[in-house]
């Protein structure tokens, strides 16, 4: 089992979602989550752009203890001088050293040329290094980019001194097969051998992030960058919680492991929604309020007969309730029954106690007209129509 390391930017990255702007205090609430949840490194801000941010990174790094602590920079010296700064006092610290790859972000933001970028590249790591023995390296835009030119800067990095290599889809272009086979291309040309790490960034703004973050697993990476509930730039990264379920419920497939303490996801994604204002959508993946509910008659009687009819991984195991049965009218009479049950309500009973077949079969021909009318058919609604139905109940 190779062990993937997860790089968790919920603060950085994640913070950059439009109209979020997390407080000192509730970064360091999320930063104290993440090590719980045993996130291998937590990168904590971009120093440079604030005094607040950089106090952030700074008491992140004084307090936080477990995970690395990263923090981003340009390949300007002053960038990296104040990021190693704010690092000062962590135990195990990482420049992340970012740059442009692609000829459009070269040509029209950086307003260099190619060479420029290989030159600052290099004396950016170069001098990273003299504050830690941990640089990350990342080229913007890996995937419009030209793959060439994108070995050169890599090499570049790698020879300067980075020991991990970030390859990011930063405008979610790439598919799955595309971007594995670049990361295929690049732990084989300059990687194989060296002690260097091939790390994953992805977008979704064409919804394959998470896709594309397990195609790169697939072919040599070993870090995953990724923001709780998926929350980033434009469309958002890859969601921590949607890797990390893959990688474990198909471990068979990816053979790799993570080192998440996977019943806290729920937890940590909860306190994420709540304290960036993000909702999370109610079909989504492993934390969505519907994704361990089930509505329909014949998937509601599988899972009471039993859970893997419907259901790849226990909700428990991220830290929810067990599965959940929706009441509406697509329910059946099984689901009906079980949800009357735990309501304590005997079913099965004799004329003179408790709900008969016959009681039973009113009671649901009722619960469908309601939830016809209704849609969803919660506790109180259920209790209502049995209390009405006294009179077949006890009939
Ligand atoms: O999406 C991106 O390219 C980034 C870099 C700073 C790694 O977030
Ligand atoms: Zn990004």
């Amino acid at each position: 089992m190779r062990r993937i390391q997860i790089f968790d930017t919920t603060l950085r990255d994640g913070e950059q979602s439009p109209g979020v702007a997390l407080n000192h205090a509730q970064k360091i609430e999320i930063a104290h989550a993440l090590a719980r949840l045993g996130v291998d490194i937590i990168e904590s801000g971009f120093p440079i752009t604030s005094d607040g941010d950089f106090e952030c990174v700074s008491r992140i790094a004084r307090e936080v203890r477990g995970p690395t602590i990263a923090a981003l920079a340009r390949t300007a010296r002053a960038d990296i001088e104040r990021a190693a700064q704010a690092l000062e006092t962590a135990p195990r610290s990482r420049i992340h050293v970012f740059t442009s790859a692609s000829k459009v972000q070269i040509e029209h933001m950086l307003r260099k040329t190619p060479e420029e970028v290989l030159e600052s590249s290099v004396r950016a790591v170069k001098l990273a290094r003299q504050y830690t023995d941990d640089v990350e390296f990342s080229g913007q835009d890996v995937m419009r980019a030209d793959f060439d030119f994108v070995i050169q800067l890599y090499r570049a990095a790698i020879e300067a001194g980075a020991t991990v290599i970030n390859i990011p889809d930063t405008v979610g272009y790439g598919t799955p097969q595309e971007y594995g086979a670049l990361i295929a291309r690049v732990r084989d040309e300059i990687v194989m051998g060296r002690n260097v790490a091939i790390s994953t960034h992805c977008h979704d703004d064409l919804g394959m992030a998470t896709a594309n973050s397990l195609a790169a697993v697939e072919n040599g990476a070993t870090q995953i960058e990724c923001t709780l509930n998926g929350i980033g730039e434009r469309a958002g990264n890859t969601s921590l919680e949607e890797v990390v379920m893959a990688i474990h419920t198909r471990r068979d497939h990816y053979r790799a492991e993570t080192g998440i303490h996977t019943r806290e996801i729920y937890r940590v994604s909860r306190m994420v929604s709540r304290l960036t204002g993000m909702p999370v959508p109610p079909n989504k993946a492993i934390v969505g309020d519907n994704a361990f509910a089930h509505e329909s008659g014949i998937h509601q009687d599988g899972v009471l007969k039993h859970k893997e009819t419907y259901e790849i991984m226990n909700a428990e195991l991220v830290g929810r309730e067990a599965a959940v049965m929706v009441m509406g009218k697509h329910s059946g009479r099984a689901a009906f029954r079980k949800a009357l049950a735990d309501l304590g309500y005997v079913t099965g009973g004799t004329a003179d106690h408790g709900l008969n077949e016959e009681a039973l079969n009113v009671l649901f021909t009722r619960f469908k007209e309601l939830a016809d009318r209704k849609g969803q058919i919660y506790a109180d609604d259920l209790r209502a129509l049995v209390d009405a139905g006294a009179d077949i109940a006890q009939a």
